[in-house]
């Protein structure tokens, strides 16, 4: 009888609905041919560790299509925790939206993001300016040096309340800045002094011309940016 099943079973099962009914949901997610159009994008990805932990971070995205179905490749660093959790828990949300400040909140101040449920997996969505949310589970991991080719099979999208910003420089340019700040350690680690130079150059220009067009929360955050940055190249570029 279905009464005497073991509790363990029973969730087993309901999940097993639940994930069957998120499949067929998946149909619908051909809208990412729409968000991803342009190759590369960023995105905010949040994952949960096995303690159920969550954890977003900035990450590059794009579109695989795959025999007719659409892929969501992810490329985290294997010593990055979201490949920890994406390898261990095998599930994510990715937060598909332009506003930098939530890319900002989720390196520098994380209990600045708010997260509601998501109806799939267990990772939850950011609440707030978010355009899309693609609910997704890990189908294939590759590893190639440091860095994991992860697919994810979307198995739930759905609009968020959306970026709401009419195209802004400043904002493309904090993104830049944040993108080169997290590379300079690697890149130092490796002695590519170089390439630090010059990616410090790119963020001392955000800096410049954020200070010119951008709002009072924008410059804060590229003075942070910029701060941070040069704590870590100082001894560096003497
Ligand atoms: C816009 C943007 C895109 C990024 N893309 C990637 C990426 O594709 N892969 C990666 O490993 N790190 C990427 N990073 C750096 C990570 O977000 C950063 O290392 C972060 O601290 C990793 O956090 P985690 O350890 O919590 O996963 C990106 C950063 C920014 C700002």
């Amino acid at each position: 009888m279905s009464s005497s099943l073991p509790t363990h079973k029973w969730f087993i099962r309901l999940n097993l609905i639940l994930i069957s009914g998120c499949v067929r949901i998946a149909d619908e997610c051909n809208i990412i041919n729409v968000y991803l159009r342009y190759g590369h994008h960023e995105a905010l990805v949040t994952t949960v560790d096995i303690q159920g932990r969550v954890n977003t971070a900035p990450m590059g995205i794009e579109l695989l299509n795959v025999e007719g179905h659409n892929y969501i490749l992810v490329q985290p660093y294997i010593n990055t925790e979201t490949y920890r959790n994406l390898l261990n828990t095998r599930e994510a949300v990715i937060n598909v939206t332009s506003d930098v400040m939530l890319y900002y909140y989720s390196l520098f101040n994380p209990s600045r993001l708010g997260y509601e449920s998501s109806r799939c997996v267990r990772p939850p969505r950011i609440s707030g300016y978010v355009d899309l949310y693609v609910e997704g589970l890990v189908e294939e991991v590759n590893i190639v040096n440091d860095r994991a080719y992860i697919k994810l099979k979307p198995l739930l999208c759905v609009r968020g309340c959306g970026s709401n910003l009419a195209f802004s420089r400043a904002n493309a340019l904090v993104i830049e800045a944040l993108t080169q700040y997290t590379k300079l350690p690697a890149l130092i680690s490796l002695g590519y002094l170089d390439e630090v130079r010059r990616r410090f150059e790119v963020v001392k220009y955000a800096r410049e011309v954020v200070g010119r067009i951008g709002n009072k929360d924008l410059v804060e955050v590229v003075e942070v940016i910029y701060h941070k940055c040069l704590d870590v190249v100082r001894n560096l570029l003497i």
